[in-house]
């Protein structure tokens, strides 16, 4: 099943990088395309709030986010791995998040045309994160925003994983079970049905 990878956090080879890649192998084993993208390559401006796809469906802004749009609208899976920032995603995620705006509101008016238009339920998208210390809430903000931005593309929020006390870039290799947890996750993420 074609997957669409966002690796959200911009240091290389962290813990949610190992955490994606552990996952990915999962989803290749199931039989995926997988396309990768890494956010901090790429030049995402904010969105403007300006209303261009509240009229149009598309966004005005032309940049490295234009031909992530594609992706976004066709992908029957998505996946998103960000460590936590001040208690949310990362900011350079958090541009592709707010630029995906322009897909909502198209969704919006073409489910005002034809009720549903948007929403194929096969599509489903799915949350990694990493955090260094031990809060009760730590994910809460990073899983409530994944959950509106998998609803506004008119795809299910499947779930989440997520590991606590996790802060120097690779410590999660000597974590005992979570890449192997990913790794199964992805396995199972992009299966299809029947398999
Ligand atoms: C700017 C910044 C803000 C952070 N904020 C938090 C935080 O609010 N809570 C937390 O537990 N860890 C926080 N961390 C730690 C990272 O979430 C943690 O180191 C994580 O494992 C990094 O993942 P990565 O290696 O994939 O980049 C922060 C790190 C940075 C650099």
């Amino acid at each position: 099943m074609q997957t669409t990878a966002i690796y959200g956090s911009p240091r290389k080879n962290g813990n949610t990088d190992h955490m994606m890649d552990a996952f990915l192998e999962g989803a290749a084993h199931a039989g995926a395309e997988i396309h990768r993208i890494y956010v901090r390559d790429l030049h995402i401006a904010g969105c403007l709030g300006c209303g261009h796809c509240d009229q149009k469906g598309f966004c005005m802004q032309q940049d490295d986010m234009t031909p992530i749009y594609p992706l976004l609208e066709d992908s029957p899976r998505i996946v998103v791995a960000s460590p936590i920032y001040f208690y949310g995603i990362t900011g350079q995620l958090k541009l592709l998040v707010d630029r995906s705006q322009a897909l909502y509101m198209k969704n919006q008016a073409s489910s005002s045309i034809e009720p549903n238009a948007g929403t194929w339920k096969d599509r489903r998208g799915f949350l990694l994160s990493a955090g260094a210390t031990r809060g009760q809430k730590l994910f809460d903000c990073a899983i409530l925003c994944m959950r509106y931005f998998f609803d506004g593309l008119g795809m299910v929020y499947a779930g989440e994983l997520c590991f606590r006390q996790l802060e120097e870039k690779a410590a999660v290799l000597a974590h005992p079970s979570a890449l192997e947890e990913c790794r199964e996750m992805g396995r199972r993420f992009a299966a299809r049905p029947d398999q």
